[in-house]
């Protein structure tokens, strides 16, 4: 096999999971390093965790890089870049660097051509979900020329990748993407609730916008957005002064909703509405290239 020797830079939280997933895989051995095996004052916590896994433990990144044939980094996204260059030192021919680290897709093409000069291979690996939630049956992206290999060599184990295309920077752009709804509408969330528990309108507020989003598909609830802003972004934008103001008024800063009227002022700006010679678009995608032909930025 392909994968006889791994080696985890990072043991935290995606470290710990992973190593829990390669666990049930035969005649693989797996190595950790982590930061904290060397700056945390002994006894270690973090090595017990991994004495208590069955792991080989390195003290170096050399040592992890040089005895493995495939490097996973999953530490931070600050240190990402450092460790793929101090792992790319030490690295040979057909070994293969993979980086969990959630970077910009041109981080991750900067972290490709690196490992690419020393002839090893490089795989992206998005994670979407929240660990903690779901271990490492996490829902999990990647790409990159051996990423099909290696995913399915995971999903064997009972993890849960989608192998997206051999372009290195695809599953970062997703994940980048995706983060912008699903962080969006995390903060919109909070900036709405906190005003309205002010307001003592807490559960009025949350059982409102739960009947709205479960009557009917998300995909009809988009659209319908995405739809009627043609016809109607001005007088959205409009409106939020109001809401701008009723946040104002109960001592809260509007920050998302601010951002909301400025979004809505430029579609209004674009004037898709002439472009759509005032009819109604049937689909979000129309309108959407029509945004990108007309220079929404
Ligand atoms: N957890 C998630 O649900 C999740 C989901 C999606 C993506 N990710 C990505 O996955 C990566 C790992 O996340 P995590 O949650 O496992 O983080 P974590 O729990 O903080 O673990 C990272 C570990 O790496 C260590 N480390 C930092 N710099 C290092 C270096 N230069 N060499 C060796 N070890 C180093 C850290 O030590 P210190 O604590 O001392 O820095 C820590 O023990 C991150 O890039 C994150 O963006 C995580």
């Amino acid at each position: 096999m392909k994968y006889n020797r791994i080696g985890i830079i990072g043991y935290g939280e995606v470290g710990q999971a992973f190593t829990e997933g390669l666990s049930s895989s035969q005649g693989v051995d797996i190595a950790v390093f982590d930061i904290r095996f060397i700056s945390d004052t002994a006894p270690n916590a973090l090595e017990t965790v991994a004495q208590a896994q069955n792991l080989k433990i390195e003290h170096s990144l050399k040592a992890l890089v040089q005895g493995n044939d495939l490097i996973i980094s999953a530490v931070t996204c600050e240190e990402a870049w450092k460790v793929a260059e101090a792992s790319s030192r030490h690295m040979r021919k057909e070994q293969i660097y993979v980086d969990l680290n959630t970077v910009t897709p041109h981080l991750k093409e900067k972290m490709n051509r690196l490992i690419a000069q020393g002839s090893a291979e490089f795989i992206e690996v998005a994670i979407l979900g929240t660990i903690s939630s779901y271990g490492f049956k996490s829902p999990m992206l990647a790409c990159g020329k051996e990423a099909q290999e290696f995913g399915d060599f995971l999903n064997s184990l009972g993890f849960s990748v989608k192998v997206l295309s051999e372009k290195i920077g695809t599953a970062s752009y997703m994940k980048m993407l995706r983060s912008i709804f699903a962080k969006g509408v995390e903060s919109l969330l909070f900036e709405m609730l906190v005003a309205a528990e002010k307001c003592d309108l807490l559960e009025p507020v949350m059982d409102a916008i739960v009947n709205h989003m479960d009557n009917g598909s998300f995909l009809n609830i988009a659209e319908t957005w995405i739809i009627t802003n043609v016809m109607h972004a001005q007088r959205r934008a409009d409106e939020m002064d109001h809401v701008i103001q009723t946040l104002k008024h109960l001592n809260m800063q509007p920050v998302m909703s601010m951002a909301t009227q400025k979004r809505l002022v430029k579609c209004a700006a674009t004037n898709l509405k002439e472009q759509f010679k005032d009819i109604k678009p049937t689909d979000y995608q129309s309108v959407i290239k029509s945004m990108v032909e007309h220079d929404y930025s």
